[in-house]
């Protein structure tokens, strides 16, 4: 594992991007990336945007993206599902079209087997060259809370409190972020080629330190990092503070 303590969040951005841009353009543009919601990579999807804008980034014509999750029960098309803020935050701005860009099925119909779905979707692409992640508070990867299987495959999970209402500051109020998701599994991301894990501010100091310099053990889901033999860890200050 690389872990690289950057100065700011505007570095861990810039190297961010740079990384994604550099797998984009090995697959001269018809790479598979693996994209992340959540606010920390949000300063490195707009590095992406602003050089695309600029034309100094690469093409992304042939780019497919898989997002890691997606909650469960909220209305098609609300804004804060994963699929609206992913097309919102990255994909629509770089021109990648919506068909391009897939993610967990979270309708009622096919939940029971969207799970299987997906990973048959993320096989038929080639898989993964790339996967962008954050880390929860709680050391959760994607939707995989304390106690997921180091093993698992893209199923529906249930989220912490914690989880709630860390997240509960994009929605109205704690009681508005849905309780289940659909979630890529831990053995799911540990089948991309590359994991590229940001993290950024104090709240993340302990997850990470945890995920990094701690035991292997579902209790830290991110510590499954350490399985893999190709992991880029960007920090800022404040969340490498515990390592
Ligand atoms: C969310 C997402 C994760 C994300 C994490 C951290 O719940 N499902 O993919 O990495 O929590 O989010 P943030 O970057 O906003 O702190």
């Amino acid at each position: 594992m690389e872990v690289v303590p950057l100065d700011s969040v505007e570095e861990v951005a810039a190297l961010g991007a740079d990384v994604i841009e550099a797998a984009v353009r090995a697959r001269a543009g018809a790479a598979v990336l693996g994209l992340a919601t959540g606010s920390t990579p949000l300063p490195a999807y707009r590095e992406l945007i602003r050089r695309h804008a600029a034309g100094s980034g690469p093409s992304y014509a042939g780019v497919r993206c898989f997002t890691l999750d997606e909650y469960v029960g909220l209305s098609p098309g609300h804004p804060e599902s994963y699929r609206a803020t992913i097309a919102r935050e990255l994909t629509d701005p770089l021109g990648i079209p919506a068909d391009r860009v897939h993610g967990p099925d979270p309708s009622p119909t096919g939940l029971a087997t969207a799970g299987e779905r997906y990973e048959e979707a993320l096989v038929a692409a080639g898989g993964v060259d790339v996967q962008v992640l954050g880390i929860g508070s709680d050391g959760h990867l994607a939707f995989n809370e304390p106690g997921s299987s180091l093993a698992s495959l893209t199923r529906i999970k249930t989220l912490t409190e914690e989880t709630r209402r860390d997240n509960a500051r994009f929605f109205g109020s704690v009681d508005e972020v849905p309780r289940h998701v659909l979630t890529q599994g831990l053995g799911t991301i540990l089948r991309a080629r590359h994991l590229l894990l940001l993290a950024t501010g104090a709240g993340k100091a302990a997850a990470l330190a945890a995920a990094v310099e701690g035991p292997l053990t579902a209790s830290c889901p991110a510590s499954v990092l350490q399985l893999h033999p190709h992991v880029t860890v960007l920090c800022d200050p404040a969340a490498a503070d515990g390592l």
